[in-house]
């Protein structure tokens, strides 16, 4: 995607999303240490360089204090960010609690919390009013820096009451959502006390996007099915008013990562892994600590492939970057005990005096880092035709695929590959910001010109 003219001004754009790509940690009492944020969402906003853009967010930390919010508001102004800055309990209720409790759980098919379900309806209300409190807060500061012709894009299941938020003060805004989850089968989403409220919310937007059509239409079910209203092949319709719904697959900001495997550090990196771990394969993978990654299901499969394929037992690795997320949620701190004591009777079972078959990393590596390992080892993508798809629940299934990576011809791998990272250099993080801006924008015109006529 390449703007038409380059002298035209770029397209001002507030994007509103929970977290803030950088997130703070404070040296004193006005000074602050931005670091990146981790997460899917932030690969791929960080790709938004054909806009004019200001990101709208929080910046993980509880800064209760004037002198310290000032500072950091400096600090984070350098950056093209602006801090929304939530108290701890609000936190607490809204992040930990409803977003990352109830939600995300429930979008991933994970259902309400298990041994909690009473308690769970019981905080709901309070946990929700907190959800609403805060998307007031983070519509506030839209309100504070939006400007005429202003186009604003918030992100995912955090902010779904944002939208109406936001047109309930000034109808002219033009609205996108975006999810970056799955949305579930209408089924599930009724599990939600607040189905209705959500639902309506985000319809108040003017283009609501997924990442596949079956998300969209798990959506337009759920407003027909729930709210009773109309789905068209458009979208949902509302009192007259057409809420645009689409898929928008996301992808990688490409260059970047090609770019970076011509700096020298990264060559050296390269050089080094493959020093480290030469005879050995490498299969790598790179994920937050989260339930829904699959983390412990892939690492029995690998317990059940070593166990039966013993010829392999000290020529394959496998690295795991676990990056720990959400650590105040209960359920985040079981699965990291969970995969700790996994790990640790995998390697007592196979590991030698010399080598361990599994290299368990709890944190975050820098980006070239990560560059050199992708390099050494390329990158596993839910790619159709580029990859071995697998069931997660099936550690056999898994355990097979494992084997049958690792045993496939090289010729045969090198064509996966190459339909791999066609896919990746093509649908990129800026070839889909770009289609999701320039549909949002063409709504609107059409919505204009619906009043007019
Ligand atoms: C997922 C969500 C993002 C979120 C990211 C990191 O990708 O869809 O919205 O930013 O996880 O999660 P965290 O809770 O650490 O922000």
């Amino acid at each position: 995607y390449e703007r038409q003219d380059q002298r035209l001004p770029k397209q001002r754009l507030l994007v509103v999303a929970n977290r803030l790509p950088v997130s703070a940690v404070r040296q004193g009492k006005d000074s602050w240490q931005l670091e990146i944020s981790v997460g899917g969402l932030v690969s791929a906003l960080l790709g938004l360089k054909e806009f004019d853009a200001r990101w709208i967010g929080w910046a993980g930390v509880n800064v209760p204090d004037e002198i310290g919010q000032e500072a950091l508001t400096k600090a984070l102004a350098e950056k093209k960010c602006i801090p929304v800055f939530l108290d701890e309990d609000t936190v607490h209720q809204y992040y930990n609690g409803y977003c990352n409790n109830i939600i995300w759980p429930l979008f991933h098919y994970l259902g309400l919390p298990q041994e909690d379900r009473l308690s769970t309806t019981r905080s709901f209300q309070s946990q929700f009013d907190a959800y609403k409190k805060a998307n007031q807060m983070f519509a506030d500061v839209v309100h504070e820096h939006y400007e005429e012709g202003d186009v604003v894009w918030c992100h995912d299941y955090h902010l779904m009451f944002l939208p109406k938020c936001l047109k309930e003060k000034n109808s002219n805004i033009k609205v996108g959502w975006f999810l970056h989850t799955p949305f579930p089968s209408s089924e599930i989403h009724r599990m939600l006390p607040s189905r209705r409220d959500l639902l309506e919310s985000v319809l108040a937007a003017d283009l609501v996007g997924f990442h596949t059509y079956d998300y969209a239409r798990h959506f337009v079910s759920a407003c027909t099915r729930i709210l009773g209203l109309e789905g068209t092949p458009e979208g949902v319709e509302n009192q007259g008013k057409l809420t645009r719904v689409a898929a928008f697959p996301i992808g990688i900001d490409s260059d970047r990562f090609i770019r970076a495997l011509e700096l020298p550090q990264v060559q050296d990196h390269i050089k080094e892994l493959k020093e480290r771990f030469a005879g050995r394969k490498v299969m790598l993978g790179v994920d937050r600590l989260d339930m829904i990654k699959g983390i412990p299901q892939k690492i029995l499969a690998f317990e059940e492939f070593l166990e039966e394929n013993p010829e392999w037992r000290d020529k394959v690795v496998l690295l795991q970057i676990a990056v720990p997320t959400r650590t105040d949620v209960p359920e985040y701190q079981k699965l990291s005990s969970q995969v700790h004591e996994i790990v640790g009777r995998i390697n007592g079972r196979f590991g030698t005096l010399t080598a361990v078959p599994i290299h368990h990393l709890d944190r975050s590596l820098d980006f070239h880092a990560l560059c050199a390992l992708y390099a050494v080892t390329g990158a596993a993508q839910s790619l159709g035709a580029g990859a071995l798809l697998v069931n997660p629940w099936n550690i056999a299934e898994v355990a097979a695929s494992i084997s049958q990576a690792l045993n496939m011809p090289a010729d045969e791998r090198e064509k996966m590959h190459q339909h791999n990272f066609m896919h990746v250099t093509t649908h990129t993080s800026q070839e889909w910001a770009a289609t999701f801006v320039s549909e949002l924008n063409d709504t609107i015109i059409e919505a204009q010109l619906r009043t007019r006529q």
